[in-house]
This record gives C-alpha cells, sequence and structure tokens, in this order.
C-alpha cells in the first residue's frame, strides 16, 4: 500500500524544534527558550559590565590592565576548573530549580557590584557570576532537549519513545541545538546592548555613575530570565548531564595522535588572537577615546564577527581542504591582531576585530568539522577536546595579555618622528607571534594535500575547482564522441529529475536522435547488487568511505559498459544522477572531503563529465514530501543532511554556471520541460550525417513542442 503523504512518517520531514512538538509541549518549550535566551543576554552583558566596572577604580594604565583581565580571567576560571563539579551538582539536583538558583543568585551578586563599588568585591562577582554560569550551563543545554523528549515520552504512555525513534526523528537533537543558540546567540546583542547603554549612560548620567547602568540591565535580565524560567512548570530530568574536565581533556589530548595536536594548536592559535584583541580592548580603546562605548562598539564586531565565521566555515571555498583553510584562517587571525595592536583608530580598530572574529570562528569550525569523525556515531569527545583548548588558552590570554602589557609599560621607539610602542601594543603583538607560529606549525601537521602549492589550489578553489597538479591529472581517455552528447540530470530528493529526463529523452527521439537513458545508481547488472546494496535500509553500518566508493563502483561500471560505448556511436545519453550526486550526497551530505570524491570519481570514470548537468532545485521538505514510496536509506537521512546537498548542488553549480542550468523544481512541468530543451538545443549536434544533407535537400527542425 503506498502511503499518502500526510501519513508517511517521512524522518526527515518534521524539522526538530518547538514546531515540531506536540502542541502541549510547544509553550512550556518556547517559554524556557525565551529564559535561556534573556539568561543568556545576561552572561554576555556581564562580561563588559563586569571588566569595564573593574577598570574604573584602577589608577595607572597597569592597574587597568590588569584590572580588565583579571575580570575576564575569573568570569572565565571556574569554567576551567569547576566545570564537571557544577555539571555534577546541575544532575543531582531539578533541572529548573537549577536554572533557577543560577540566575536568582547571579541578579543579587551583579545588583550589589555598583552597590558596594569597591574593585575587590567586582572581582569576586565575576568570579562568582563564572562559578555560578557553570552551574546554569549544563542545566541550560540539558533542559531543552529534556523537555522536548520528555513531552512525547508521556504521550507515548510514559515509555521512552525517543529510544525507539530514530536519530533523525529526534526531537531532542534539534532541541539541543536550539538550546545552543538561545546560549550563545545572545553574545554579539549582548554587546551591542553595551555599547548603546554606555552611550546612554555618558550622555545621561554622571562620570562616577557611567558603569551602573550596564550592570543594573544585566540584573535585570537575569531576574526576567529567573521568573520566565519559573513559569515552567517542570522540566523532566530525562537527559544526563556529563561534563568533560577542559584540563584532564586538555592534558590528555584527547588520544589525538599528531594531526590531532595540530588541531589543537590551530584552535589554540586562534583563541589566543581573539583572546588578547578581548584583554586590553578596554583599556585600548579607552586611550583612543572610546571608553566604554567604544570598548562595546569592538566586542559587537568580535562576537558578530565569530557567529559569521562559525557559519562561514563549513561552507565557503567547497572544494577548498578545511584542514588548510584551518591553518590559513589562524594565521589571517594572528595577522589580523597585529593591524588591531598598531591601528591607532578606533573604527578601524572594531572593523579590524570583526575580521580577526571571522577569522576565528572560521578557523573554530573548520578544526570541528576535521575533528569530526564521519564513521563516528558520537563525535562529542573530540569536540570536548576543542572546547577545552579555547577556554584555557582564553584563560591564559586574559590573564598573561594584560599582565605583560603592564609589566612591559610604555616605551618610545624613535624611528622617524617617533613612535609610542605601549605595553599593551607589544603585548598583543607577542601574542599574535605566538598565534601566527601556532597557525604556521598547525598548517604543516594538518595539512592533507602536501607537495601541492598553495596559491594554485586557493585560486582554483575560488573558480569552484579542485586543484589537480599536471603531474597528478588524470588523463581523460579519449572519447571518441562522432557527435554524442552527454546530458545529466541532477537534484535533491524527490525534485522529479526522473520525470524531466524521460521527457527530454522523448523529445529527442521524436526528433530524430539516438537516445539512450538511463540512471545511477544501478543501470548495470552489477549495477543493480550495488544500488540494492547503497539503498536498502537494512544495510546499516556501511562507513561513508565505503558507500563514496560502492558510488564510484556502480559508475565506473555504467561509463564502461553503457555511457561511453554509446557515446562513441554518436548517441545522446540522458543520465539521471552522475557525478556530482556523489560530489553532492558523499561530499557535502556526509561532510568527507569533496576533493577526495572528485579525484576518486574522476579515475573511476575516466575524467567523463557531462556536456550538461540539468539541476532541478527544490527544498528538501518539499521534495521529501513528494516521494510516494517508502523512503530508502539515502532519503531517510535527517533534513540537515538534504539541506547540505541542496547546498552542495548549488555551490557545484555556480563553480561551473555553463556546464549547469539550474531550475526551481516548483515550476510548471511543462515550463520546465520548454527551458529544458531551449538549452539542450544549444548543444546539439546535426542529427543527420554530413552529406545527408546534400542528398536529400532537407535539415531537420526543431520546433517547440
Ligand atoms: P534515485 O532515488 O534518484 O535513483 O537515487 C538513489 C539515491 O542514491 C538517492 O538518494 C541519491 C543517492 N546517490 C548518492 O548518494 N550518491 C550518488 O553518487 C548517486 C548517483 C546517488
Amino acid at each position: 500500500m503506498t502511503r499518502t503523504d500526510a501519513t508517511r512518517p517521512h524522518p526527515a520531514a518534521p524539522q526538530p524544534g518547538a514546531s515540531s512538538l506536540p502542541a502541549a509541549s510547544a509553550v512550556p518549550f518556547r517559554r524556557l527558550r525565551t529564559a535561556l535566551s534573556v539568561s543568556g543576554l545576561g552572561l554576555w552583558l556581564a562580561v563588559p559590565a563586569l571588566s569595564a566596572m573593574a577598570v574604573l577604580p584602577a589608577d595607572g594604565t597597569g592597574a587597568r590592565l590588569r584590572a580588565a583581565g583579571g575580570a575576564l580571567a575569573l568570569l572565565v576560571l571556574p569554567a576551567v576548573l569547576l566545570a564537571p563539579l557544577a555539571g555534577a551538582l546541575a544532575d543531582r539536583i531539578d533541572r529548573r530549580l537549577a536554572l533557577l538558583i543560577a540566575d536568582a543568585l547571579r541578579f543579587v551578586v551583579v545588583l550589589t557590584v555598583p552597590l558596594v563599588d569597591a574593585l575587590p568585591w567586582t572581582l569576586a562577582a565575576a568570579f562568582l557570576v563564572g562559578c555560578l554560569s557553570v552551574l546554569w550551563a549544563p542545566a541550560a543545554a540539558a533542559s531543552l532537549p529534556a523537555l522536548a523528549a520528555g513531552e512525547s515520552a508521556d504521550m507515548a504512555g510514559g515509555g521512552v519513545l525517543v529510544a525507539r525513534a530514530t536519530a533523525e526523528a529526534d526531537p531532542r537533537a534539534g532541541a539541543r541545538r536550539t538550546a545552543v543558540r538561545a546560549v550563545y546567540g545572545p553574545a554579539p546583542v549582548a554587546a551591542l546592548v553595551f555599547a548603546l547603554l554606555a552611550v546612554i549612560a555618558n550622555a545621561a548620567l554622571g562620570a562616577s555613575h557611567r558603569a551602573d547602568l550596564p550592570l543594573y540591565a544585566t540584573a535585570v535580565a537575569f531576574v526576567v530570565a529567573a521568573a520566565l524560567t519559573a513559569l515552567v512548570k517542570e522540566v523532566p530530568a530525562t537527559e544526563p548531564i556529563s561534563v568533560p574536565a577542559p584540563l584532564k581533556l586538555l592534558f590528555q589530548g584527547s588520544g589525538l595522535d599528531r594531526a590531532g595536536r595540530g588541531l589543537g594548536l590551530a584552535v589554540g592559535g586562534a583563541a589566543l588572537a581573539a583572546g588578547a584583541a578581548v584583554a586590553v580592548a578596554r583599556v585600548h580603546t579607552g586611550e583612543l577615546g572610546g571608553g566604554d562605548a567604544g570598548y562595546g562598539a569592538v566586542l559587537t564586531g568580535l562576537a558578530a564577527g565569530l557567529a559569521f565565521g562559525l557559519f562561514l566555515g563549513p561552507r565557503v571555498l567547497g572544494p577548498f581542504s578545511r584542514r588548510r583553510l584551518l591553518g590559513l584562517a589562524v594565521i589571517a587571525a594572528a595577522l589580523l591582531l597585529i593591524v588591531d595592536a598598531l591601528v591607532r583608530n578606533l573604527v578601524v580598530v572594531a572593523f579590524v576585530t570583526a575580521f580577526l572574529g571571522v577569522a576565528a570562528g572560521a578557523a573554530w569550525s573548520c578544526g570541528a568539522a576535521v575533528v569530526r569523525d564521519p564513521d563516528a556515531e558520537d563525535d562529542d569527545r573530540p569536540r570536548a577536546f576543542l572546547r577545552s583548548v579555547t577556554l584555557v588558552v582564553a584563560l591564559v590570554a586574559f590573564a598573561a595579555v594584560p599582565a605583560v602589557a603592564g609589566a612591559l609599560g610604555s616605551h618610545r621607539i624613535d624611528a622617524g618622528d617617533g613612535y609610542d610602542l605601549d605595553g599593551s601594543m607589544a603585548a598583543q603583538l607577542i601574542a599574535a607571534v605566538l598565534a601566527l607560529a601556532a597557525g604556521a606549525v598547525a598548517y604543516r601537521r594538518l595539512d592533507d594535500r602536501p607537495g601541492i602549492p598553495l596559491v594554485p589550489d586557493l585560486r582554483a578553489a575560488l573558480r569552484g575547482e579542485v586543484y589537480v597538479p599536471p603531474s597528478q591529472a588524470v588523463e581523460p581517455e579519449p572519447v571518441r564522441r562522432e557527435h554524442g552528447v552527454f546530458i545529466a540530470f541532477e537534484g535533491g530528493e524527490g525534485a522529479g529529475k526522473t520525470t524531466q529526463a524521460r521527457l527530454a529523452a522523448i523529445w529527442l527521439r521524436d526528433h530524430g536522435y539516438d537516445v539512450i537513458t538511463t540512471h545511477e545508481p544501478g543501470a548495470t547488472k552489477i549495477g543493480m547488487r550495488l544500488r540494492a546494496m547503497l539503498l536498502d535500509r537494512d544495510t546499516t553500518g556501511l562507513s561513508d568511505r565505503a558507500e563514496s566508493l560502492l558510488y564510484a563502483a556502480d559508475r565506473a561500471d555504467h561509463v564502461a559498459n553503457v555511457i561511453r560505448p554509446a557515446l562513441e556511436r554518436g548517441a545522446i545519453v540522458v543520465s539521471d544522477r552522475y557525478l556530482d550526486s556523489s560530489l553532492a550526497y558523499q561530499g557535502y551530505g556526509r561532510r568527507q572531503p569533496v576533493e577526495d570524491i572528485a579525484r576518486v570519481n574522476a579515475w573511476a570514470t575516466g575524467g567523463l563529465m557531462p556536456d550538461l548537468t540539468v539541476l532541478l532545485e527544490v527544498p528538501p521538505a518539499d521534495g521529501l514530501r513528494r516521494l510516494s514510496a517508502p523512503a530508502d536509506r539515502i532519503e531517510s537521512e535527517p533534513q540537515e543532511f538534504h539541506e547540505r546537498v541542496r547546498a552542495g548542488f548549488r555551490a557545484l553549480a555556480e563553480a561551473d554556471p555553463d556546464r549547469y542550468l539550474v531550475l526551481d523544481a516548483s515550476r510548471p512541468q511543462a515550463e520546465l520541460s520548454r527551458e529544458i530543451q531551449y538549452r539542450i538545443r544549444e548543444i546539439l549536434p546535426d542529427p543527420i550525417p554530413a552529406g545527408t544533407e546534400d542528398a536529400t535537400s532537407t535539415f531537420p527542425a526543431i520546433t517547440d513542442v
């Protein structure tokens, strides 16, 4: 029986998160998400607010530097030393209670800071806010998924339904991402709010009270978050909390090999560059006349840059090695720190810091992508290692950079007009050199394309291609094509390419062409067996590499036995899927290096590429809904997988616009067919062999159907 769209339990269709939750859970889920975002806003406001407050009473540049750095370091210190302890505590007590206690106590602590108005208490408050935040963070991370899963379990009669559900249908995965977004997302907003409050305070309050306003705003955020959390009646404790110890992970090196340590070095380099920029930012902006507003502007730039870099890392320069990009991003961050240190203009400093954030964010996400073992179910450990490196290096940067800056003091360099090299500049330069060295060493250790020169590799990636040095190039096997033309149809699931490929073939045959229609995988006898292995849902545990090789094996057989012979006799080959499917599904979808997939397939096919690739574009949710048969092994991948595949196809098409015709698959079928025909017509040979025209005095004219 064919199921209807409405009843077909396609795992990719429900979007994890609030919208996919049963109606009963949507309200508490949303309320808790808002509470976490507001609390996150408070946490990220506390960082500039407390460090700016610490600077106020300090006398002299050195003392100001140490006070700001001290506040920042004390905020981070508990995350390095006490995180597992706080995690265990958060696991013992009720999640909701943990969130409430953390928010309420942070409210009290922050509120007392402007009232007490003394450096020791500001520093102690920074430490206490850090401690309460490490209690809050794991409870926050576990509470949304618990709420999502708990409601489903209740609806199933109390059993843990999620355990039986497929990983893709698990609403906890989406809820976990929502939680991460709620906690980290407010960072740029908080920095901007801090800058605006600083401007308002400067204009409206006297100099003596100007640090108070952001602190009160922080306190308000915490108390509002507590009130919102109180409105959520219950947070089920289904999600166990386990927080790894950063220092332990760091020293164990997470069991990583040479490349793994290179990865740690790279992420450490990026964290050092970003940490050094933040550590002296308050004093630096003060000297440039920017005060707290300038500090807020610089932090806004950095936080927004980081967010953008995290987004960009996996997406930019598709065919370029992520390992190389990681090294380059760290080097870029270090170089930007040098510019940051030397520039004496606040606006330029804010922009440079934003770019530094982009580079550091991209480095982090490239590191996370590299560390992810595509065959490992659980990729938490390596990521936890990278997080530990980031935390510990940030802590060291916050503590050491201002201390070194204070110790070095100001020096005048007499070259020409004379240049004041102050302590914070020198300390930033030292940090930049260390980060640069870390980036360079990491680049060498991680390089997965040794011997391939960087510049042509980058240039090719900018064109969307993979650079293959002449010595490694796979010589395309000469195809004596006569007049053969090769057209491939590509797209995600349910895009309608099979229909369009068939219509194109009918149209071509109607006009007298010798056409063969074929498809991948499974066009040959061997291919059919491979197809069964690849798409059968009973095939479990197939590694990503093996999957790529099986598709390539099918393709090799397909090219050798079907496509090449047809092209050689002058036929038009219309294939439903070809090589780009592997680049999109196995490369982008499975997150394997696209260049590796391209290389394996270039070998498998002898370098045979289509003359035209028609890409039918459809949002995965719509395409998957269109399918009528039960989902196969690939179709049942989660929606994110299909989103990556779609993005991959798009990137491939953008990189080679001459070969691609990209069409929106939601348009009417007849319109699509017509556009495809127009484009095919451009590459068609004369169907009548040369000479025949003279004999018959006719020329086949193709007219619109
Ligand atoms: P089909 O359903 O269009 O026949 O395609 C079979 C499935 O195989 C589809 O989900 C896409 C997937 N696939 C790959 O993952 N890699 C490939 O190289 C090819 C050709 C298909």
